[in-house]
């Protein structure tokens, strides 16, 4: 009888809207599997997180000359962005302004103005209405703001990277990386000059939930498994070392930290892609002139290390593949993956071919990664379905100890921002692990509480 009342009570969905399940005293961090499957958490996480959050857009290597546009969906939304003739980047909806139809209807290109396709309204770089078949068909004036195209909100750069924001009261960007700043100064110095996008993007799907491959794209301890075709065949196949560490310990060399607001990173001695062993003496130049512009101290930090850096909530760096990766949730079950190689500006052709071959042999959709991960996460979710005989996700890892890189922190940190988020109360002074016995710990209100007077 008293196993039968255990039974109920993991099968039930948790009565609150809490999905995560934080006890650092018990040294347990548990999530709820109804965080992957239901409807309404999906709902939440559009209005509390997407629709709040800084999100990844673009680069502006991406457009660079006056004219240059690009159409892409961000946070689930299609916007177009354009680089006007004065040099500035303007973010847009692709929406027509008189009836809704998608203004921009090409991915990428250069262009003077775009024309609706539906009653041919036409509109300059800036937005701005110009031209519109019989405008004496109006009242008013046919340029006044409200009819040209509709800016996005906010939009910030950082070293190139472009963000926007849906919510105009949204902190600065500076703000909302906080120290994720200096990591993503790390994944961008690599090659001692400012990085561009590859040509070319990768676009893919998953049935799976997205909080899965956000949970997988910083998870070294996967690698073990499910990567050991492609370390210890793959490589060895082609002249190269297998990755040792794998087969020896279960404890990759390295750390996790939390960083500020969710974002958080996966540190490991990794210096490069397996397939630029080949490229020792190239890679030991770069090091010299990454030493000459930094010092020995910053240039071992960049060069003689890997990470995998998650910017909350959707957006990777995987430095040892030079990726960008960002992913967007259509439904529960489904995710759409947009990635990207970024590359030093400068750097030899050579060189360039390597990282992408590295790149693309891994983390392409058909690589020898990226397969092993969607079957993986596939796999999950239809486990959370089929007959899993627990509703919660461990995610405990490395709670009693200094976490190594192997261990899952920095996946913590992502699900107490995403909790604290949807619960739309007070951040707290970390995302990271608290010590057992103190007074966070030990408050009934739980991880988003910081441990103050609640009166
Ligand atoms: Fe664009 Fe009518 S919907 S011109």
């Amino acid at each position: 009888m008293i196993e039968e009342t255990k039974t109920i009570q993991v099968m039930r969905k948790p009565s609150s809207q809490r999905m995560v399940d934080d006890d650092a005293q018990a040294g347990s961090f548990r999530v709820n599997r109804g965080a992957f499957v239901d409807e309404e958490v999906l709902k939440r996480e559009r209005d509390a997180i997407f629709d709040r959050c800084w999100l990844y857009a673009m680069h502006e290597s991406e457009l660079s000359q006056a004219g240059d546009y690009l159409a892409r969906k961000v946070g689930g939304k299609p916007l177009l962005f354009v680089r006007d003739r004065v040099g500035t980047l303007n973010g847009f909806f692709n929406a027509c302004p008189h009836r809704g139809m998608t203004v921009c209807r090409e991915k990428s290109g250069s262009a003077r103005t775009f024309t609706c396709f539906y009653h041919g309204w036409t509109f300059d770089l800036q937005g701005k209405l110009v031209a519109l078949p019989d405008a004496a068909g109006y009242a008013g004036k046919p340029d006044a703001p409200e009819k040209g195209l509709k800016h996005v909100p906010r939009m910030e750069i950082y070293r190139g990277l472009v963000f926007i924001n849906f919510d105009a009261d949204a902190c600065s960007l500076q703000e909302y990386l906080g120290n994720a700043m200096e990591y993503i100064d790390l994944m961008l110095d690599f090659g001692g000059d400012e990085v561009e996008i590859a040509p070319g993007q990768q676009r893919y799907s998953i049935r799976s939930n997205w909080k899965l491959l956000v949970e997988n794209s910083i998870d070294v301890y996967h690698a073990h498994s499910t990567h050991n075709r492609y370390f210890n065949k793959f490589l060895p196949d082609m002249g190269l070392p297998a990755r040792t560490w794998l087969n020896v310990s279960d404890q990759a060399p390295g750390r996790a930290i939390a960083l500020d607001n969710g974002h958080a990173v996966a540190e490991t001695m990794v210096r490069s892609g397996p397939l630029l062993k080949t490229a020792a003496e190239e890679l030991g130049e770069v090091r010299r002139k990454l030493v000459e512009k930094f010092g020995e101290e910053r240039a071992s930090r960049i060069a003689d290390y890997g990470r995998n850096l998650l910017i909350f909530p959707n957006l990777l760096f995987i430095s040892t593949w030079r990726t960008i990766r960002t992913i967007y949730p259509t439904a529960p079950g489904y995710m759409e993956v947009d990635a990207w190689a970024f590359l030093p500006k400068n750097e030899s052709s050579h060189l360039k071919k390597l990282r992408m071959d590295n790149f693309i042999s891994f983390l392409g959709p058909a690589g020898f990664g990226t397969p092993d991960d969607v079957s993986g996460l596939e796999s999950c979710q239809r486990g959370f379905f089929e007959g899993a005989d627990t509703l919660w996700s461990d995610i405990s890892r490395g709670m009693h100890r200094d976490p190594v890189a192997s261990d899952e922190l920095q996946m913590r940190a992502f699900w107490r921002r995403w909790q604290t988020m949807l619960d739309g109360g007070p951040a707290p002074d970390t995302y990271g692990d608290t010590p057992p016995n103190s007074q966070a710990d030990a408050c009934e209100h739980g991880a988003a509480c910081n441990g103050g007077n609640h009166e």
